[in-house]
């Protein structure tokens, strides 16, 4: 059995607050339209401009997964996802002002992510394996050090790499808010990340590979 203890006169009554943070990742599948009407009700009604201004598929892309990270940030908030405060910044990054969360999602064919977090910054990314091709190295968005590294591998490990690598760099670009705008090849993956910040794999099927990044919450939104 415990007990609480008066504390002594004099000493601190007052713990330093506890930094929560965690981060909730969720897998949205995006191949089917049956809940494609259910999931338009949820959006906000600029939302559901710009979903039908695009073709069939990035309509469905849209709807499903905003609607999603929508339902995501609802759970903890405690409100309905028609609810959620959902806004973009000018260069696109979807942000929850006032409710001290952050927010980031992805898709890449039937696969999307979508992500919750507390107490720090994220950005996520998921991307189909391509098969691979030289080409590749003449891009443009992969470093020296990155190139040297996907020619030291065996081809079969190549398709998998690269698509790491640019999960990689979205997800930081995200997470900084600049999108790709800031420029894939400025992110090095084969360097360590900033201080504070941190890159996590995350577990989708057979055939994409994803990335989550987290930084600290005071990084500035582009
Ligand atoms: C946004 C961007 C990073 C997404 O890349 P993508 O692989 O096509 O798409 P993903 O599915 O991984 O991510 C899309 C989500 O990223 C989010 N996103 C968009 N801009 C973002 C930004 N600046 N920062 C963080 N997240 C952003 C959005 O929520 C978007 O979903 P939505 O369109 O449903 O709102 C990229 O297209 C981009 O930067 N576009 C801006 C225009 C640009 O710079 N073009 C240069 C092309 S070389």
């Amino acid at each position: 059995m415990t007990a609480l203890l008066p504390t002594p006169p004099g000493r601190a009554t007052t713990a330093p607050p506890v930094a929560v943070r965690w981060v909730d990742v969720r897998l949205v599948h995006l191949g089917s339209a049956a809940d494609l009407a259910a999931a338009e009700r949820v959006l906000a009604p600029t939302e559901l401009v710009r979903a039908r201004r695009g073709t069939a598929p990035v309509h469905r892309r849209r709807v499903l997964l905003r609607a999603a990270l929508r339902g995501a940030a609802a759970r903890h908030l405690g409100c309905r996802p028609r609810e959620v405060p959902l806004d973009r910044t000018p260069a696109g990054r979807p942000h929850l002002p006032g409710t001290g969360l952050d927010v980031s999602c992805s898709a890449s064919g039937v696969v999307g992510l979508v992500a919750v977090a507390a107490g720090c910054r994220i950005g996520v990314d998921v991307e189909a394996l391509a098969p691979w091709s030289d080409d590749v190295l003449d891009e443009g968005w992969l470093a020296p050090a990155e190139q040297r590294a996907l020619r030291a591998l065996l081809p079969a490990g190549r398709p998998q790499a690269a698509a790491r690598a640019w999960t990689v760099k979205e997800a930081v670009l995200k997470t900084h808010g600049s999108g790709l705008a800031g420029g894939p090849a400025s992110v090095v993956t084969t360097d360590p990340l900033g201080a504070g910040w941190a890159l996590q794999e995350i577990p989708v099927p057979d055939g994409w590979v994803a990335s989550l990044v987290t930084a600290p919450e005071q990084e500035p939104t582009s």
